[in-house]
């Protein structure tokens, strides 16, 4: 018989969590103005928001908080860490950033201008927000698949190398600073990036004379596939995986609360001299003094042997077999999901689960507050809330998906709290035509506005 995935690691603490009524949560998500970041954590049975900063630590990480060397300058937990990402990503120069927005915020400080073009595979919201807020122009590239949550493409985080093309050739050199791939692609579901397509986008950028910067939250999450789903990858370990990918690259930015394994922390890894210097003055202004950029020397100590654990094969077999086991019982279930599955999150397809919510009503919002009502889930909307309004027109952008993210923090949950799920998604699943209506925005910030938007039911 086939053995089952187990996890390589047991429990030496654990941390209680309630069940509430449907007559509390009712009152308490109207009180949240049904926004569920406002939901204080008590409130939620299981919190699926994000895997951002929500893992579990191991015994050897908690050990190394204790030799943290809280140095101002030239911590040796710096230095280790520094050693550790040199040795995983094959970068020289590296900027600790206290997470991976900050990181943005340095980098691009140093690279964008007002009116550059930074083509990607559908970047992340904070690297969005960066990158408009400097009145620049994030143009997607994802490949068409990305789109359609029923085609199985085993690289769906992949770009479009004719759309990326259009791009560099549409406008000069020096008004594009960089090339972004987001590994694995968070906002088209948690997907990978192919090795091959890294390779052809990193000769493409070369032609061009552009650099290409990694968003590397997942990148260890985008080994494993690339392990599992490329033939000539299958035999070589992740770290061996990792180090090939980021040789294509010029820089990274990093937000270690993913795969990191920690709960606050991010950096930049660069090659180059010259923009590690530029960004080094940022880094000073926003972060902190260059040994420490945000963090303190413990939390160093403890993501240097976190970015180690997390490169470890049978770590990530049992993280990714996890998020698919949801994967696979919604999908028996008939609940529409997002094929195949991400690393870190399943998405369920709000478009297919609930057309009868006109979209204008916020169909993938109204659909995470129902899963908070019925199970005390806590999920998060990936749809038109998050795509924010075009910053020059202002008017709401429509995204060609309405996903709710169920996102699995690390080393976490159980199994049985992935079933519970599934199962309070069924029956929501099973009255879906009664959905008529959704909601309104009645305040919302101008950028970045799913954080604190209020709504209003309709
Ligand atoms: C792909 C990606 N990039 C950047 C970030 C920003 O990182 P942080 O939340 O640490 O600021 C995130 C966070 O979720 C992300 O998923």
């Amino acid at each position: 018989m086939e053995l089952p995935y187990a996890e390589p690691y047991k429990c030496k603490m654990v941390e209680m969590i309630r069940q509430s009524t449907r007559e509390q949560r009712l009152q308490w998500i109207k009180e949240a103005d049904y926004n569920l970041f406002n939901l204080t954590s008590e409130k939620v049975y299981i919190d699926l928001l994000t895997d951002s900063g929500t893992g579990a630590m191991s015994d050897v990480q908690w050990a190394a908080m204790l030799t943290g060397d809280e140095s101002y300058a030239g911590s040796k937990s710096f230095i280790r860490l520094k050693e550790t990402i040199q040795s995983i990503t094959g970068f020289t120069y590296v900027l600790p950033t206290h997470q991976g927005r900050a990181a943005e915020n340095v980098l691009f400080s140093a690279t964008v201008r007002e009116g550059d073009y930074i083509p990607g595979n559908a970047h992340f919201d904070t690297t969005k927000g960066h990158i408009e807020f400097r009145r620049a122009h994030a143009v997607d590239c994802t490949i068409d698949e990305a789109f359609d949550t029923n085609t199985m493409h085993p690289f769906k985080g992949n770009l479009d190398l004719n759309k990326l093309e259009n791009v560099l050739k549409a406008h000069p050199r020096e008004n594009i600073p960089f090339v972004i791939v987001t590994i694995t692609c968070n906002s088209s579901g948690g997907q990978p990036v192919s090795m091959e397509n890294i390779r052809q986008v990193s000769a493409l950028c070369k032609k061009y004379g552009i650099p290409v910067i990694f968003d590397a939250a997942r990148f260890a999450e985008n080994a494993y596939f690339i392990k599992l789903r490329e033939e000539a990858y299958k035999n070589k370990t992740i770290k061996e995986i990792a180090k090939e990918f980021f040789s294509y690259g010029d820089g990274m930015t990093m937000s270690s609360k993913k795969d990191g394994l920690v709960n606050m922390g991010g950096f930049i890894a660069l090659n180059d001299e010259e923009i590690y210097k530029k960004a080094s003055v940022f880094n000073i202004m926003y972060e902190g003094f260059l040994t420490y950029g945000g963090m303190n020397g413990r939390d160093m100590a403890a993501l240097a042997v976190g970015l180690d654990e997390a490169t470890e094969f049978e770590y990530l077999e049992s993280r990714i077999n996890q998020v698919h086991l949801l994967g696979e019982t919604l999908s028996r279930y008939g609940v529409p999901v997002q094929h195949p599955f991400g690393g870190h999150a399943i998405f369920i397809d709000a478009n297919k689960f609930v057309p009868t919510i006109p979209r204008e009503q916020y169909r993938a919002q109204a659909l995470a507050i129902e899963l908070y009502i019925v199970g005390g889930i806590r999920s998060v909307e990936i749809g038109t809330v998050l795509a924010d309004r075009d910053p020059f027109t202002r008017k709401n952008r429509y995204p060609e998906l309405e996903l709710v993210r169920l996102a699995i923090p690390r080393r976490t949950y159980t199994d049985n709290h992935m079933l519970y799920v599934a199962a309070v998604l069924k029956n929501i699943y099973d009255t879906r035509h009664e959905a008529k209506t959704g909601y309104r925005i009645s305040e919302e910030a101008p950028i970045m506005r799913h954080f604190t938007a209020k709504f209003v039911k309709i």
